[in-house]
């Protein structure tokens, strides 16, 4: 049996017509840039999300961007973020030139640990920057008290977890903008890259739009330097067509996480923990396992896809050395990117294919 971390065939069988139909309709309107598509797709995810106002971008990455952009945030600021996220979250923040100032995790929810937040707020702070890991929202209402009283700005990177709950609330509708990605293997993820912001607040909607495409407002008048963030049409067109089966979906990755999680109880593999506030929508299902990269080599000699999400915590990332962090510095984070392991989780597996993944790794570690 061959089973991938991730089958987007699978997914992409059922729903080719559409997608096809889909893409067709904008080739054939020669509506290459932005037009109906990106503005119907960005009625619905701010409608999904929660929130007032959507801008479609070009990835989970330009949304951030965009997002840091749109704040003035830059030289002389510092954002709070995470160690144990995806480079992107980090990487945007030092791109504008701000600092990366980094805290550790929850080692349950693999989180930003909110109690270690106030701590490293200093005058040049302006925002944190919250990731809502493998598909489960972080302790929004502690961040937005420290957030609150000290005048920052919260940036969701939600680039995990759309739809996904803290409390009732929708990821991306607690901070000050929330950003998507829609990277082909996310729960909503398109047919290339793409990505969307989210917000209430209509003076930073007003803002991300224009940044979007060159701060520019009417044609050839630059009011701000923005870059080209556009989301392609095709991506919209695509995106629409799987939108509605997303909660399915979701729905379909909450059951085969369930399934694992009984299958695992009572052994040595530790299964993921969701707060009672959160519901996850687990873009990944992340294990703990001692002897983990043991267990990965001979998982790949079975043909079971896995990850490690992410092997290397971002303060020690060789191009943030210039930050001064070292190792120890974030025990939980290291520790973590040390132990964890995604399992295949997408929604069509089968519960064949789930059992067979349990059993291999028993098998293995006893
Ligand atoms: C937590 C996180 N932030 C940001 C991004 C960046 O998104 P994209 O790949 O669409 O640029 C990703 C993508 O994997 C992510 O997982």
């Amino acid at each position: 049996m061959q089973i991938p971390l991730l089958d987007l065939k699978a997914q992409y069988v059922k729903i080719k017509k559409e997608v096809m139909a889909a893409v067709s309709e904008v080739l054939e309107s020669q509506r290459c840039i932005g037009g109906p598509k990106v503005v119907e797709l960005e009625e619905k995810i701010a409608a999904i999300s929660d929130c007032k106002f959507a801008v479609g971008v070009s990835s989970g990455t330009d949304a951030i961007l965009n997002c840091l952009m749109s704040l003035d945030i830059g030289a002389g600021d510092e954002v709070i973020t995470s160690p144990f996220t995806f480079f992107a979250t980090a990487g945007c923040i030092a791109r504008v030139g701000a600092k990366p100032v980094f805290v550790d995790i929850d080692p349950q929810t693999y989180n930003i640990n909110p109690k270690l937040i106030a701590k490293a707020v200093t005058k040049k702070t302006r925002a944190i920057m919250p990731v809502h890991l493998f598909g489960q929202m972080a302790d929004m209402d502690p961040i937005m008290e420290v957030a609150g009283k000290h005048g920052l700005a919260v940036i969701e990177d939600a680039a995990q977890s759309i739809t996904s709950t803290y409390k009732g609330r929708k990821a991306g509708s607690i901070g000050t903008a929330g950003c998507f990605s829609f990277f082909p293997s996310k729960n909503l993820g398109g047919i290339g890259d793409g990505g969307m912001v989210v917000t209430s607040d209509q003076k930073l909607y007003d803002r991300l739009a224009m940044m979007r495409n060159h701060g520019m407002s009417p044609k050839y008048y630059h009011k701000y330097i923005g870059g080209n963030f556009r989301l392609d049409p095709i991506q919209a067109a695509a995106l629409l067509v799987k939108l509605p089966y997303l909660d399915e979906w979701s729905q379909a990755r909450r059951h085969n996480a369930e399934y694992y999680n009984m299958k695992f109880a009572g052994t040595v593999v530790k299964t993921p923990y969701v707060s009672p506030d959160c519901v996850s929508i687990y873009n990944q299902y992340v294990i703990r396992v001692p002897k983990r990269d043991e267990l990965v080599k001979i998982l790949k000699d079975k043909n079971i896809g896995c990850e490690i999400y992410y092997p290397v915590p971002l303060h020690l990332q060789e191009c943030f050395k210039y930050l001064g962090y070292k190792q120890g510095d974030f025990p939980e984070a290291e520790k973590a990117a040390n132990e964890v392991l995604a399992l295949p989780v997408y929604p069509e597996l089968t519960d064949e294919m789930k059992d067979f993944v349990v059993e291999s790794i028993l098998s293995i570690l006893g």
